[in-house]
């Protein structure tokens, strides 16, 4: 075989990822897809690469050094297993087989296992930075074996995203089996809050303040070149100052159906958070907010009820503006320390020893969730590797602190104006619930204790007890 790594799958970011690789110096890429003449289409069409088709399996394998090494770019879940599949028979052992889709993390483990049983050494890789980032730099988020890194790394080193003054790839060996996956989840996680609280931003702007989408764009261009600067709030900018491309001046975003999709990845972050139970509440809130606005039986039933009688009276926009921003950035630290919260619990259960600086890191560049902030994140937990949560790093309490008397009136006026802020709420309940000394969960526990004897801790003795609510409420002690 002539080339030394070999992608199938030839959708957008499986074509543009070998490109990406063919572009760096002594790589020879093999492409494969499953209908051949869509690999001859990509070959034709980037004749720089140099690319080697190949029309089968069989060829596929044949045209690859050994050890092979092969990235799998197909839809995640039975499409991926099939090619697995359809690779294990043509491959040897000690060939690399890379998954870089967005599996869900529990598949990872399970065909990591499969394939090393059968001596195939299996990464799944989590790749974020959408098409661009496939062809120019991704983050790369390699899980499997240390070993498979060694081989692997260098590879994924030229092709990745860099940040940083020493230009550092955005890459790492993230963890064993399914830890770069599950990292990918999160990320993505991560995605969604944000996203959510860039859509309630620019709503409180919209409906509060009257601000049409054009003079939002421009709000959203200024927050960039502060703390908020990233490429979500970048491309925000843009979206809101595009007009109709078929013509006319209105705004594209008041011709869009204000149904939001999703591919699941979220959903499975705040499903395996219960599972955790880690609260990601600005997470889970903007898998929610995408599935209400996806509910057009619902929301034609709630147009029919009643709002707030009087709109809010903004005194001065400016200020009004600036807290808004701050909001946003707080919501944005609780989102981050959430979910950074349910990696190190992955990590716990899965026995992965995952390096949260180092995913911050390679989150830098790259990647969607790529912004100025995960800078400061890298350095605070290079600061203090320690952290029990982000919001624990001076840079990020100072942050909450300054914000928090904005954030609240930001929220208040949400309510009061009848807009809906699910994910900026429910971040500064998280805050609030962190820093208050005492929580009604003792009346929880009172409660579970009335009703099903389920016992409770004393603040002031060691054990478990029970009071006989329906005989003469004296207190036993349950062991
Ligand atoms: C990335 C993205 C990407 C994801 C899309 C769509 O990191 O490049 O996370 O992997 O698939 O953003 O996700 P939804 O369709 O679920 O919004």
């Amino acid at each position: 075989g002539v080339a030394n790594i070999g992608v199938t799958g030839m959708a957008v970011m499986g074509s543009n990822l070998a490109r990406n690789l063919a572009s760096r110096e002594g790589n020879t890429v093999a492409i494969h897809n499953r209908t051949t003449a869509k690999a001859h289409r990509v070959a034709e069409e980037h004749p720089e690469a140099g690319f080697v088709v190949a029309e089968t399996m069989a060829d596929f394998a044949a045209s690859l050094a050994r050890p092979r090494t092969a990235v799998i770019m197909v839809k995640a879940g039975a499409p991926t297993d099939a090619v697995i599949n359809e690779l294990t028979e043509v491959f040897e052992p000690g060939d690399i087989i890379v998954d870089g889709g967005n599996a869900d993390f529990h598949d990872t483990i399970r065909r990591e296992a499969e394939l090393r049983e059968k001596g195939f050494v299996f990464v799944g890789c989590g790749i974020s930075g959408g098409e661009e980032g496939a062809l120019k730099g991704p983050s790369l988020m390699p899980g499997g074996s240390a070993e498979g890194y060694r081989t692997l790394g260098p590879i994924l080193e030229t092709i990745a995203a860099r940040a940083g003054e020493d230009d550092s790839p955005c890459v790492t060996h993230v963890g064993t089996d399914g830890a770069g996956h599950f990292v990918k989840m999160v990320h993505n996680g991560i995605e969604y809050a944000d996203m959510q609280l860039i859509g309630e931003a620019y709503d409180l702007l919209r409906r509060v303040l009257g601000y049409e989408p054009a003079k939002i764009a421009e709000v959203f261009a200024e927050w960039n070149t502060g703390d908020l600067n990233s490429y979500l709030i970048e491309i925000t900018a843009e979206v809101l100052r595009q007009t109709d491309p078929r013509g006319g001046d209105e705004p594209l975003i008041d011709k869009v159906l204000d149904a939001a999709g999703a591919k699941g990845t979220g959903s499975w972050t705040v499903q395996n958070a219960l599972d955790l139970g880690v609260p990601v509440s600005g997470i889970a809130e903007a898998v929610f907010a995408r599935s209400l606005s996806s509910d057009p039986e619902r929301r034609a039933v709630g147009q029919k009820l009643p709002g707030p009688e009087r709109s809010v009276w903004i005194e001065d926009p400016h200020v009004f503006i600036n807290e808004v921003r701050d909001s946003l950035y707080a919501a944005k630290i609780i989102a981050y320390a959430q979910g950074f919260d349910e990696i190190v619990a992955g990590a716990k259960k899965y026995g992965w020893d995952i390096n949260l600086g180092e995913i911050a890191r390679i989150w830098r560049a790259g990647c969607i969730i790529r912004a100025g902030f995960l800078d400061q994140i890298t350095a605070a937990y290079v600061e203090h590797p320690d952290l029990i949560t982000l919001l624990e790093a001076p840079v990020f309490s100072e942050a909450l602190t300054k914000a928090q008397q904005g954030w609240r009136r930001v929220v208040a006026t949400a309510v009061y104006s009848g807009v809906p802020t699910p994910a900026l709420s429910t971040s500064l309940a998280y805050y609030d619930a962190l820093r208050s000394p005492r929580l009604p969960a003792a009346l929880t526990q009172l409660q579970r204790d009335f009703f099903g004897a389920h016992t409770y801790r004393r603040i002031d003795d060691e054990g478990s007890f029970h009071t006989l609510w329906s005989a003469d409420r004296s207190e036993v002690s349950e062991g």
